[in-house]
């Protein structure tokens, strides 16, 4: 691990690439020239509007035009989807569905466009050995860190299968290969987790490609077969419902999950505590606390979560 002196800081990034991934996914490869350690599940806090500039004054028309009044004042969160130090320079991918105004300043980013960010900030997911199986599971917009963790996963030789899903086959954000079988059903490829030897099941909700119907579907004949041998261990990253029923069908299950909790927030760094989760606390006489899901999460282990409350 390279040693830098801090562990996190704001970064003024440059957009290198910018592609599409499906009708509603983007993705952007962005170039700093040095970043932090960073780990699958951590996450970068975006500034999305234009980078602050010192040298013109707030009531110039030159920074009305740089920072309209609609451009969002907080930073956004992103999950860091893969983190290459290729030379001296750091590249770093987000991914983004576009839903509101700052994921649309960053959709509309492209290549030279300088994007400021925050990070790396949260706790990222636990790295198994490689006696274990990492079962990787995402939702939708949840595939960036699940991403990422198989690419590590493969340079660890630790085995891994992956489980994306989906409403339909256009709001998939892989890059899909389907190859009919002679058994006459398909079997899918995409460059994100075949590159590294990770097989891939796809659902979507609506039928369109794979299995029809949830993430969960296809999770549970992988924990039922169980390879036992293999200590599996879940990794997911989603919408909450999802996760929720990941974290319960790994219980049935008696199989260890870590989820990256994706909650609504405002700073990312503990201040704001707009970004509660409810968890065990067996120190309390309540039996549960609240817990930052910015600082003690995003990922957090599916049995600690009061899914109840
Ligand atoms: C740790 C973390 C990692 C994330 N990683 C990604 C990522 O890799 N790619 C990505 O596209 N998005 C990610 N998100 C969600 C992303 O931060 C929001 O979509 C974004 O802040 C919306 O900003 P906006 O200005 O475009 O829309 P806003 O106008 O702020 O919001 C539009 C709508 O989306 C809802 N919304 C905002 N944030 C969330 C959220 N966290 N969960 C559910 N609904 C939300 C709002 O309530 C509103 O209804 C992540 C969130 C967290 C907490
Ligand atoms: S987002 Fe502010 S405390 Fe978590």
């Amino acid at each position: 691990m390279t040693h830098h002196p801090r562990d996190k800081g704001i970064f003024l990034a440059e957009v290198r690439r910018r592609h599409t991934l499906c009708r509603a996914h983007f993705e952007l490869t962005l170039s700093v020239p040095e970043f932090p350690h960073a780990a699958p599940g951590q996450f970068l806090q975006v500034l999305c509007r234009e980078p602050a500039r010192t040298d013109i004054a707030a009531a110039s028309p030159e920074f009305a035009r740089a920072c309209p009044a609609e451009a969002p004042m907080l930073r956004r969160p992103f999950s860091i989807g893969g983190l290459r130090r290729p030379g001296r320079a750091v590249e770093i991918d987000i991914l983004g569905r576009v839903v509101g105004p700052g994921t649309a300043f960053l959709d509309a980013r492209r290549p030279g466009d300088r994007v400021d960010l925050l990070g790396p900030l949260g706790r990222p997911f636990s790295m198994p050995s490689s006696g274990h199986l990492a079962i990787l599971v995402a939702g939708g917009i949840g595939l960036p860190p699940i991403r990422w963790q198989a690419e590590i996963l493969a340079h660890r030789g630790v085995s891994a299968v992956a489980v994306v899903g989906a409403q339909s086959r256009d709001l998939l954000p892989i890059s899909l290969v389907e190859s009919p079988s002679s058994a006459g059903t398909p079997t899918f490829c995409a460059e994100e987790f075949s590159g590294h030897g990770v097989p891939l099941a796809v659902t979507t909700d609506d039928g369109t490609c794979g299995l029809r119907g949830r993430v969960t579907d296809a999770l549970e004949p992988l924990l039922r077969s169980g390879r036992p041998a293999a200590h599996p261990r879940v990794f997911a990253c989603g919408p909450e419902p999802m996760l929720r029923a990941v974290a319960a069908l790994c219980a049935r299950h008696g199989v260890v999950c870590e989820l990256a909790m994706e909650r609504v927030m405002a700073c990312g760094m503990g201040t704001c505590q707009s970004c509660v989760i409810p968890v065990h606390d067996a120190s309390r006489e309540s039996g549960w606390r609240y817990a930052l899901c910015c600082t003690e999460g995003p990922v957090f282990l599916g049995d600690r979560v009061r899914w109840d409350l």
